[in-house]
């Protein structure tokens, strides 16, 4: 490629997967003082898939990601080049899971690193990627966005447990030199929200201890009320924001791709996009919030929809605070 020729990075593969054991609301309510009607019309979830066999970790969510995304492209897992992997559930607290995943699927010539954003996860990570094959270093970069929400969900706090679920989804980056993939991003952090939203214990502030154990301190911590608020002005800000400065309209995004927290989360941004309802991905109500892989989990599962020259907003916000928008134009 002629070094004048402008690079972008195009979404050419996506891949998807969900654990096979639902939890659904009706669970819940054997489990918690709730009920269906109330985590319905709240939150728009009926149901989650739950990662349950023991020794099975948010890697191997990934691994079958990443076989989709080089059937797909009709690679072998030996040609991708980096693997980014967005999760707050890693297997371990080190190595990196972007380093398992690479050795369980066979990416032997992959280097990786996981980048921890929270519900923004993805959308990092593809600005993360998008830079790499931009650079022109790199012509194969996958992001996967993974979370084993379940590992860290307190099965007795009903204010968490009735949102949070176990998946995985990714793309594949590769160069385009027609215009089409990661064309535009804002992306934001506050460092200030983690008092609203986090996990106590387990990190260099509080490592593990008995007492923390007994304290439930390595569950996640979060104000709803106060979290939601942040994210529903967050997430529209930056994708109203992301409209106007790419001079584009709601007319113009063929779908909105929003994180799935919270359906009344998801309305107030498409509202503000002055998108319809029906350019909304919405699968909350079958898989919940997997933290980083909402986004990636409904490309997957709307990418027979997805047509070349698509525009397409994906939208993001999550604890840290982090919060973001994307703008791709569909490469295929
Ligand atoms: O993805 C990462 C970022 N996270 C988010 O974006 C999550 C943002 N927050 C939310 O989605 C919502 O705040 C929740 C779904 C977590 C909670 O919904 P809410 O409408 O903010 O409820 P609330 O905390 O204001 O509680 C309203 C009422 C309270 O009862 P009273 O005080 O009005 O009598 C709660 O005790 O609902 C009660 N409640 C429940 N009732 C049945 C709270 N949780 C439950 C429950 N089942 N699970």
């Amino acid at each position: 490629m002629p070094h004048t020729q402008k690079i972008s990075a195009a979404i050419t593969a996506v891949g998807g997967y969900v654990p096979e054991t639902k939890l659904t609301n009706f669970d819940l309510e054997k489990m918690v003082e709730t009920n269906d009607e109330w985590i319905r019309t709240r939150t728009g979830i009926e149901e989650r898939r739950i990662l349950k066999e023991p020794g099975k970790a948010s890697s191997d969510l990934a691994v079958p990601v990443i076989q989709q995304i080089c059937e797909k492209r009709g690679i072998s897992p030996e040609e991708i080049e980096c693997i980014i992997c967005a999760t707050v559930t890693p297997d371990m607290v080190f190595p990196a899971t972007a380093n398992i995943i690479a050795d369980k699927a066979g990416a032997k010539h992959a280097w990786g690193f996981d980048l921890e954003a929270a519900c923004s996860g993805f959308l990092f990570g593809l600005t993360t990627g998008a830079s790499l094959i931009e650079s022109r270093r790199y012509k194969k970069v996958v992001v996967i966005g993974v979370d084993k929400m379940s590992a860290i969900v307190d099965y007795s706090d009903r204010q968490t447990c009735i949102i949070f679920g176990d998946g995985a989804g990714g793309v594949l980056l590769e160069p385009n030199t027609e215009g089409y993939g990661v064309l535009d991003s804002i992306l934001r952090s506050d460092g200030s929200g983690r008092d609203y939203l986090h996990m106590k214990a387990g990190g260099s502030l509080r490592p593990p201890t008995a007492e923390t154990v007994a304290n439930k301190e390595h569950y996640i911590y979060q104000e709803g009320q106060a979290v939601f608020k942040f994210a529903v002005k967050g997430m529209a800000d930056v994708s109203a924001e992301l409209l106007e400065r790419n001079k584009l309209t709601g007319d113009d995004i063929a779908w909105l791709v929003p994180h799935q927290a919270n359906k009344r989360i998801i309305d107030a941004t498409a509202n503000r996009m002055g998108l319809s309802h029906d350019k909304v991905m919405l699968n909350i109500q079958r898989y919940g919030n997997t933290t980083a892989a909402t986004i990636p989990l409904c490309l997957w599962e709307w990418r027979h929809q997805l047509n070349k020259g698509d525009n397409i907003v994906l939208a993001a916000f999550g604890g840290g605070f982090t919060w973001g928008a994307t703008l791709v134009k569909w490469a295929y």
